[in-house]
């Protein structure tokens, strides 16, 4: 008997499912909430049509190979997809899709959570209060950064970074950014100036990351970048771990070269580095970036629907590698 045609690598919102089975498509979904190991996934995978991957899902040749060759189509749950060998799927005629757009809002929101967080202290304020060490206010208790009318660097303005300096003008902030390209929007809605990333990293009281993993952007934060940074800024990373040297960031964090850092993303996730669990310089989060009910709903309906497309050999609305034109 064949397998059935999709495999969904771990639980999902239901929606997500519901729209699988409307289509009348069959699945298997992993019932485990942890990422599937190597050989169990090598093994899943066999004989199937489609995936449902999530972004600890690497997919690579020797992956694609498991499959066979009726795979058809890869739709991550997830904006970014560095988890994936898109040459390697293109060239095989796998469709890669992804989840753009929904997630803006929740993921800019996540950020300036993060920001404000890092800013005022709230993970030592929360600490303190449920060790039982809070004993009253005090003129120089746990005393943080003003934010207003600072100036905030954005690394990357697509989606989510435009949205991130759109928040800022609550705080009437001055907006720098690097980016590949220039963008008319951001410098006409926050007045932002684009600048190389060396006088983004000399003048920003706050960094904000936004870029894909690519290999260019792969530590693009190390001992260098930090080194130009004011002693008071806060570097604050939503977007993949390892564009920050993790190892460099803990040394700047205990040397006091920067402020702080505001982190939902680790270069080796889950794995942390033991010198930012400690530091109470830095506020860390398990991945939350777009982690609210609605955003969450459709992220996974939009990745069905990806698959549905795909599957019933029309093309997926968010294919990825476009060159795979007939899936
Ligand atoms: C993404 O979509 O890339 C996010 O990191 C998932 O929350």
């Amino acid at each position: 008997m064949s397998p059935a045609p999709i495999l969904v690598t771990r639980p999902i919102p239901e929606a997500g499912l519901e729209r699988l089975q409307r289509a009348g498509l069959a699945f298997v979904a992993h019932p485990h909430d942890r990422a599937l190991d190597r050989p169990a996934l090598k093994r899943l995978i066999r004989g199937r049509r489609g995936v449902l991957a999530t972004l600890h899902d690497v997919m690579d040749a020797e992956v694609f190979e498991s499959a066979g060759p009726d795979l058809r189509v890869v739709a991550n749950l997830a904006v970014g997809h560095n988890n994936i060998d898109l040459a390697e799927a293109t060239r095989r005629g796998i469709a890669v899709t992804n989840t753009p757009d929904v997630l803006t809002d929740a993921t800019a929101d996540l950020t300036w959570a993060l920001i404000l967080a890092t800013a005022r202290r709230l993970g030592e304020g929360e600490r303190m209060v449920r060790a039982g060490r809070f004993e009253g206010w005090s003129p120089t208790l746990l005393l943080g950064a003003d934010l207003h009318g600072r100036t905030l660097g954005i690394v990357g303005a697509g989606q989510i970074g435009s949205a991130v300096a759109r928040r800022s003008r609550g705080w009437e902030m001055r907006v720098l950014y690097t980016s590949r390209s220039r963008s008319e929007s951001l410098e006409s809605v926050c007045d932002a100036q684009q600048v190389p990333l060396e006088a983004l990293c000399r003048e920003s009281d706050v960094i904000s990351v936004h870029v894909p993993l690519t290999d260019e952007t792969r530590h693009l934060f190390g001992a260098d970048e930090f080194a130009r940074m004011k002693a008071d800024a806060l570097f604050i990373n939503t977007s993949r771990g390892p564009v920050h040297d993790e190892g460099a960031l803990a040394a700047a964090l205990r040397e006091g070269v920067i402020g702080g850092a505001g982190l939902d993303v680790f270069e080796n996730e889950p794995a942390i580095h033991p010198d930012l669990i400690r530091s109470d310089r830095a506020v860390i989060l398990p991945h939350l970036g777009s982690a609210t009910r609605r955003t969450r709903e459709r992220m996974a309906t939009m990745a069905a629907d990806n698959l549905i497309a795909a599957l019933a050999g029309g093309r997926p609305p968010h294919l990825v590698n476009t060159e795979v034109a007939a899936v």
